[in-house]
């Protein structure tokens, strides 16, 4: 029986998001600072795969079930089908899956799937070239569609989609967006955003709610609830005709904080136990001053109990606050 990470509010961290690069080739505008005021991890401070495939291992033996490999853009990493393979091969992980931004896996698809990758996420937030551009700060709308094609056809399962939906950017997108997922029969998932952003273009009206979303698909399709497991973020939703899925994830308009099982891995080797937590516990200064498995069990312990009640009980964030760092530098 794996040992259990519990937090003072009595949740147990079962998955784990593991940022293994902060650098990333779009610059999506609710994620990305301005490019001359990014600040980029410096490279000795990113954790190498020795030591991402160590921590990771401590942490499946202390309960994490699901890895999710994140940036960034994780596939940007050099060789990271090798640090795919390392992970998939530690006994005790249910599942090992990736969040993308799609540029490299029409290249990279079937070898992540060969070493070992269960599914990939793949952020696409609008289905015109430029919007795309306008948005992800790239013009790679088609080369992220035959990314995603790639992924379904090198058997990566589940292939699903991440929309983050933005007021006067591709708000009247919705539809459009749950037909490209039809048409493919995979999960698309909207998200509300977050004041997460690098550029501070954060505001409360620019902020879609799940439940106007779902509100705007209903006008098509007729949404038969499923609801939300305990410790998913996605709320979902099957078609009548049981052909792709939606979900919106709704971080702002109904937190799920008091379910949440998710902890994160930074690039450089801290420890974030929640999207919103300002302290950045440092696992690899400890692991470079050479601590055992059992010093840094008992650290990654003492961390996960004092994670953050969440968003739900921090409404400051709602109205503006210091972020310590921007997605990117988390991986979502
Ligand atoms: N709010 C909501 N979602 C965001 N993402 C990045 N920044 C934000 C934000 N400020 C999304 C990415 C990706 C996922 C990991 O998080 O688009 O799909
Ligand atoms: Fe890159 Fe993802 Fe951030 Fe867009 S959201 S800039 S793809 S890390």
């Amino acid at each position: 029986m794996a040992e259990k990470l519990i937090d003072a509010y009595s949740r147990i961290a079962r998955k784990l998001r593991i940022s293994i690069t902060d650098r990333c080739n779009f610059a999506c505008l609710f994620c990305m600072p301005e490019k001359n005021k990014v600040k980029w991890i410096p490279k000795e401070d990113i954790l190498t795969f020795e030591e991402i495939e160590r921590l990771t291992r401590l942490f499946v033996k202390l309960g994490i079930e699901k890895v999710r490999i994140t940036g960034g853009e994780p596939l940007m990493r050099k060789d990271v089908e090798k640090l795919v393979a390392m992970l998939a091969a530690i006994p005790g992980i249910k599942a090992l899956d990736m969040t993308t931004n799609g540029w490299f896996l029409a290249e990279k698809a079937y070898k992540l799937r060969e070493a070992g990758l269960r599914g990939v996420t793949v952020s696409l937030h609008s289905l015109r070239r430029d919007r795309f551009a306008k948005i992800s700060g790239i013009d790679a709308l088609d080369r992220v569609v035959q990314g995603i094609d790639k992924a379904i056809e090198a058997g990566l399962a589940p292939v699903k989609i991440n929309s983050v939906a933005i007021a006067g950017y591709n708000d009247d997108e919705m539809i459009e967006l749950v037909d490209f997922a039809r048409k493919r029969n995979i999960s698309i998932r909207f998200i509300e955003f977050m004041p997460l952003d690098g550029l501070g273009v954060w505001s409360q009206d620019k902020m879609i709610k799940g439940e106007e979303i779902i509100r705007i698909v209903s006008a098509k399709y007729r949404l038969i609830p499923k609801g939300r497991e305990a410790g998913d973020t996605a709320t979902l939703y099957d078609f009548e005709d049981r052909i792709g899925e939606i979900g919106v994830i709704t971080p702002m308009s109904n937190p799920f904080c008091d379910t949440c099982d998710r902890i994160r891995l930074t690039a450089d080797g801290k420890l974030l136990t929640c999207l919103f937590d300002t302290r950045y516990n440092d696992l690899k200064s400890f692991m470079r001053k050479g601590l055992s498995d059992s010093e840094l069990e008992s650290y990654i312990k003492k961390y996960v109990y004092m994670k953050p009640p969440g968003i739900a009980y921090m409404p400051w964030i709602k109205t503006g606050w210091e972020k310590p760092r921007a997605m990117h530098a988390i991986g979502g």
